[in-house]
């Protein structure tokens, strides 16, 4: 039976890591806030948001909450970004996504200044990161590095297949894997043979987008497999792209869904938030 990697209670170990961090810093009279801007109502990036507020509250940074009509205008977000990029005490932005489809996100995610681009979805950050130098990392693939790293999972010349090329999961965390001296293999949704491929791989990162698409046929014996996804099944109960029942009696260790990946990507937003403040 597999190792459960319990990203719920590695995230709150960083995050009260970073409670410590910003008391610290406080008392140097270091402080900043976090702006969140969400556009429409859509259900989960309400959740999201909610998330990422109470967790600023935990760690004790203020968060600033922009809760933007549907019809926002891009020329009205855009303005918004421009004038938290000037104001002192905004440490972080964050733009929850997806937009609205009359914005163009790319355009949103280049206005925010790559120095309070704690998602790390700038091109500026994403280049710093491709040639190893220091930026915000993407948060999703940076928790997933942690969770292996709290985990002893030796990632040093293993061979790592990420499934999903995303700008902000599958190719940032293949280029994170390679940083750790893995060899990295990306698949994805034309990539032949999928089984046959998925099956060599010592740490196997499943960003699909479908709902328990991987079973037992994908997983060599003793891999570590780590889950990126999240969907709500039939009976309204959250699961993952692996199909955990099946795959857990072969892997050596596994994420679950929920309590795996998830729960990283806001530590790891908190201590973009944390670099941020440090680095001002
Ligand atoms: N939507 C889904 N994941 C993310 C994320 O990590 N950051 C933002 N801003 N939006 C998202």
């Amino acid at each position: 039976m597999a190792k459960i990697i319990d990203g719920k209670k590695i995230s709150q170990e960083i995050k009260a890591e970073l409670k410590e961090k910003v008391a610290v810093l406080k008392a140097a009279g270091k402080t900043g806030a976090l702006a969140v801007i969400q556009v429409g109502e859509d259900p989960a990036s309400s959740v999201y948001v909610r998330n990422k507020k109470n967790a600023c509250a935990y760690i004790g940074i203020e968060s600033l909450a922009y809760e933007l009509p549907e019809s926002t205008t891009e020329a009205e977000l855009l303005k918004l970004i421009e004038e938290l990029n000037q104001k002192e005490e905004v440490k972080g932005i964050l733009v929850q996504l997806p937009l609205p489809g009359h914005i163009c996100e790319d355009k949103v995610i280049q206005a925010i200044s790559p120095k309070k681009d704690v998602d790390g979805f700038h091109p500026q950050s994403v280049g710093a990161m491709t040639i190893g130098e220091k930026g915000f990392l993407s948060c999703t693939p940076a928790g997933i590095i942690q969770l292996l790293k709290r985990s002893d999972v030796d990632m040093e010349g293993k061979h790592c297949v990420v499934i999903g090329r995303s700008n902000i999961v599958g190719k940032p965390m293949a280029l994170l894997m390679l940083r750790e001296n893995a060899t990295v293999t990306i698949a994805h949704s034309r990539t032949k043979n999928l089984p046959e491929l998925c099956k060599q791989a010592d740490i196997l990162i499943v960003a699909i987008g479908k709902p328990r698409f991987i079973g037992a046929e994908y997983v060599k014996e003793g891999a570590v497999v780590i889950d990126v996804g999240i969907h709500r099944n039939e009976n309204n109960k959250l699961c993952g792209d692996v199909k955990f029942d099946e795959v857990e009696s072969i892997a050596s260790a596994i994420t679950p869904v929920p309590g795996g990946v998830g729960p990283m990507t806001i530590a790891m937003l908190m201590s973009n938030c944390v670099q941020s403040i440090e680095e001002d």
